[in-house]
């Protein structure tokens, strides 16, 4: 994840795409709340929305709608609990739509962006195809870094702890 933040926050063109959006304190809160174990939520939209950006400039795509999108396709902050008390529908299910409404609230978006955010679980729950190629980025993109951001740490934690073994470890000399 750091090598991707030492880059979207320097990167002005992208920057120049998203700044509005940062302003708002509702979608800053999403710092507050903890994502896939060890990451913030406001972090893993971040992540999601500068790798789809980039992805999107390789393709000449739409970049704005994908880095915008990106950024508020998990706008939401209810936890697991909070989304089973509705009754309507699995987290997978339910969170894009919560994250579309509050989208609404503080910007227009376009069909693009409205298909991003709504189909963003299409894998893992019933919710119809993307419609379009900015849709499918976001979505690969959401799970690679989902997985990047639990595996990586867990990586470390394996690894500090064999070291630490290994230096408990007394050699036997012959
Ligand atoms: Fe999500
Ligand atoms: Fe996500």
């Amino acid at each position: 994840m750091q090598f991707v933040e030492s880059f979207w926050n320097t990167d002005t063109e992208y920057i120049a795409l998203i700044e509005d959006l940062l302003e708002n304190s509702d979608l800053i809160k999403l710092g507050e709340i903890t994502h896939h174990h060890f990451t913030t939520r406001l972090t893993h939209s971040l992540f999601v929305s500068y790798v789809s950006y980039r992805i999107a400039k390789r393709f000449d795509l739409d970049t704005k709608a994908v880095a915008r999108a990106g950024l508020l396709h998990d706008f939401f902050h209810e936890g697991r609990a909070e989304i089973a008390e509705m009754k309507q529908g699995s987290h997978n299910y339910v969170h894009p739509k919560i994250a579309v409404n509050n989208a609404e609230k503080i910007t227009l978006l376009n069909d693009i962006e409205k298909d991003i955010i709504l189909k963003h679980m299409f894998l893992t729950t019933k919710c119809g195809l993307p419609k379009y190629k900015e849709s499918f980025i976001v979505t690969m993109v959401d799970k690679y870094c989902a997985i990047h951001e639990v595996s990586s740490p867990i990586k470390n934690i394996a690894k500090t702890r064999i070291l630490s073994y290994v230096g408990k470890i007394n050699p036997v000399s012959n």
